[in-house]
């Protein structure tokens, strides 16, 4: 990519965020306060937060599964596509992180929708199973990439048929092409991606995006009847 090129793309970025997907007091202080932390800059796109609101208001979703939570941003962008009686459960590997996220999404009134939960999530999701939850209606998996293969596994025991699984960071600048990649990311994507396409249960896609986050894309997989 030339720097032309990535000048242009932050240009439309800026444009559709400003103009569609304009952040409030509580997403701009959710920013402030993971970069103070020193929290790195690898939260969504404002543009790509409202797009995961809208999906989540599209599945009408009461129940939300989150991996990788960071300072919380993509958090208030899906927990405000919750009714009052919704619940959102977001994992976390970093307590630091999850220090940060508790108070931004305490700041944006939202403390009482969303749990984060912290340690490796492939610790916290046999507690969750136990505690046998009402089935997910909404995942977005944007956590360690090498465990999206896992991820995904785990969002088909957890959600109901007609749910919605978006999993985030599949391009990679177009690493995700690489077949012989030994980067454990690529890897687990491109098992993530393959879990996807053959499973009988599941139908998918994946679409690659520009902008201010880079050459990068999402994949989204609907859980079937
Ligand atoms: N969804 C966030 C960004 C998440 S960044 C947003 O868009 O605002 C990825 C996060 O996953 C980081 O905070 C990292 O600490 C966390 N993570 C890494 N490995 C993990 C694991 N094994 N289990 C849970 N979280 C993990
Ligand atoms: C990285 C992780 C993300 O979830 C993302 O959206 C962008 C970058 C990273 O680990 O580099
Ligand atoms: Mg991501």
């Amino acid at each position: 990519m030339s720097s032309s090129e990535s000048k242009l793309w932050n240009d439309v970025d800026a444009y559709f965020s400003t103009l569609l997907a304009p952040e409030d007091e509580a997403l701009t202080a959710a920013l402030r306060d993971s970069d103070a932390a020193g929290l790195p800059h690898i939260n969504v796109a404002p543009n790509q937060g409202k797009l995961l609101q809208l999906l989540a208001q599209v599945q009408g979703a009461r129940r939300i599964l989150e991996f990788g939570t960071l300072g919380g941003y993509s958090t208030i962008w899906l927990a405000r596509a919750l009714p009052e009686d919704g619940r959102l459960i977001s994992f976390e590997y970093e307590v630091r992180h999850a220090e940060v996220a508790r108070r931004n999404l305490d700041r944006a009134g939202l403390s009482r929708l969303v749990e984060v939960r912290v340690g490796p999530a492939l610790e916290s999701l046999p507690k969750l199973a136990d505690e046998n939850p009402e089935p997910f209606d909404f995942v977005f998996i944007d956590a360690d990439k090498a465990n999206n293969r896992n991820y995904v596994e785990w969002a088909l025991k957890l959600t109901r048929p007609g749910a919605l699984i978006v999993l985030d960071n599949v391009v990679r600048g177009g690493r995700i092409a690489d077949a012989g990649s030994d980067d454990p990311g690529i890897r687990g994507t491109r098992a993530a991606l393959e879990l996807i396409a053959s499973h009988p249960r599941v139908s998918g896609t994946a679409v690659q995006t520009v902008g201010s986050k880079g050459h990068d894309g999402f994949a989204l997989a609907r859980v079937l009847d």
